[in-house]
């Protein structure tokens, strides 16, 4: 039997995407049709333009995809969706009426996935020695912010375990709401997140960094994220350098309380690491009866594209197991943020779990998953 492949379409946010996967671990194909100068103006993602956008986006991501295999209809054995999102509404009905329209008229199964759960199982797409299960998921988007253990319960099957969710705004968000906040342009063809992350590179030369303590930020004693305080920490600080934000922030003040926002940012989120790992390992007060040990840590979506976040996280699994060190994985950056070969390789793996057999139709859209 030739191996099977799935098209797969997302569509929750700014970007219209299709792509092609093997069940063999190969992409064939790969269209993110990005929107980013439709948004770059207001600072921020507009849900009915990004509609609008998704409903010329689609279809033309589809037919990218198909080219870029060269493939017609008849060399795809599945379609893969994201009912459930999550995602703005009206954004997620576009890709899913396609992958609906396309499975019916093709007589192909349909499955649908999560958005997060394609982001948490991108690693076993693209890692030629995949991570080993248990694994402990850290999901950082602009959706999201959680850890999640994930288990595999039968092959191509797996139990998710949310440890922790954000009280408030997500980590993603918090990068992006800063970047408005501290009038930082995007980047061609990026979004506010990494061009947060570019005004934040180091620079000797850049006194102010110096006169800003590190940002200290209200955090939740137990296993959750918040961020919220954050960007009011940074609105503070800033003011306190240059008291009217309304007017053009100078480049050094810019630049530096960036740098101080994601060293916070990324703290938060290695601190709440550490602390599910002790946990799940027994530790403390809220240590685990029933110990699990971890085999490998994942971190994706896409703020796991951010450099200094990845090294971070690098250190701190290296300091917790001196020696041996967890394996520490992160998809490829262009498979890290949005895309739909992770949405197509979910659904392989649904399709394996379930014998080939696809979902109903008639599933809501936004149901609670
Ligand atoms: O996973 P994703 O593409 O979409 C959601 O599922 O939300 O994540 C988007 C988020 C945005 O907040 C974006 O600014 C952020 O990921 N992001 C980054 C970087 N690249 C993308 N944040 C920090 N540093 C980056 N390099
Ligand atoms: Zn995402």
């Amino acid at each position: 039997l030739r191996p099977f492949r799935v098209l797969g379409i997302e569509s929750s946010a700014d970007d219209s995407a299709a792509a092609i996967v093997s069940s063999d671990r190969t992409i064939l194909a790969n269209i993110v049709e990005k929107q980013h100068h439709i948004h770059a103006s207001s600072g921020g993602i507009h849900p009915i333009k990004a509609q609008d956008s998704h409903a010329v986006g689609v279809p033309v991501a589809i037919g990218r995809a198909l080219n870029e295999a060269k493939m017609g209809m008849d060399d795809i054995d599945a379609i893969a969706d994201i009912p459930s999102g999550p995602g703005m509404f009206g954004c997620l009905s576009v890709g899913v009426h396609a992958a609906r329209a396309i499975a019916v008229a093709n007589n192909k199964p349909l499955v649908g996935v999560h958005h997060m759960q394609a982001h948490a199982l991108t690693p076993l797409l693209t890692e030629t020695e995949p991570p080993q299960f248990p694994l402990l998921n850290l999901l950082v988007s602009g959706g999201h912010t959680m850890l999640v253990l994930t288990t595999e319960t039968k092959p191509y099957d797996y139990k998710y375990e949310i440890l922790a969710n954000t009280m408030d705004d997500s980590i993603g968000d918090a990068f992006d709401k800063t970047a408005k906040l501290l009038q930082i342009p995007w980047l061609d063809d990026q979004g506010p997140g990494p061009s947060l992350e570019a005004y934040a590179q180091p620079d000797p030369t850049n006194r102010v960094y110096d006169k800003i303590p590190p940002l200290r930020l209200p955090v939740p004693k137990e296993l959750a994220f918040s961020y919220a305080g954050l960007k009011t920490k940074v609105v503070k600080e800033t003011a306190k350098l240059f008291p009217n934000l309304q007017k053009p922030i100078p480049q050094e003040i810019a630049r530096a309380m960036a740098r101080r926002f994601q060293e916070a940012a990324v703290q938060h989120a290695i601190d709440k690491v550490n602390m599910a790992l002790d946990q799940l390992e027994g530790k403390g007060e809220h240590g685990r009866s029933d110990p699990v040990i971890v085999r490998s840590v994942v971190a994706s979506g896409g703020v796991a594209c951010n450099a200094y976040l990845r090294t971070r996280l690098q250190q701190t699994l290296a300091e917790r197991s001196p020696g041996t060190g967890l394996p520490l994985y992160f998809p490829p950056v262009a498979l890290c943020t949005d895309n739909a070969a992770m949405i197509a390789w979910a659904g392989v793996l649904r399709l394996q779990a379930r014998d080939g057999r696809g979902d109903e139709l008639d599933e809501p859209i936004m149901k609670k998953w």
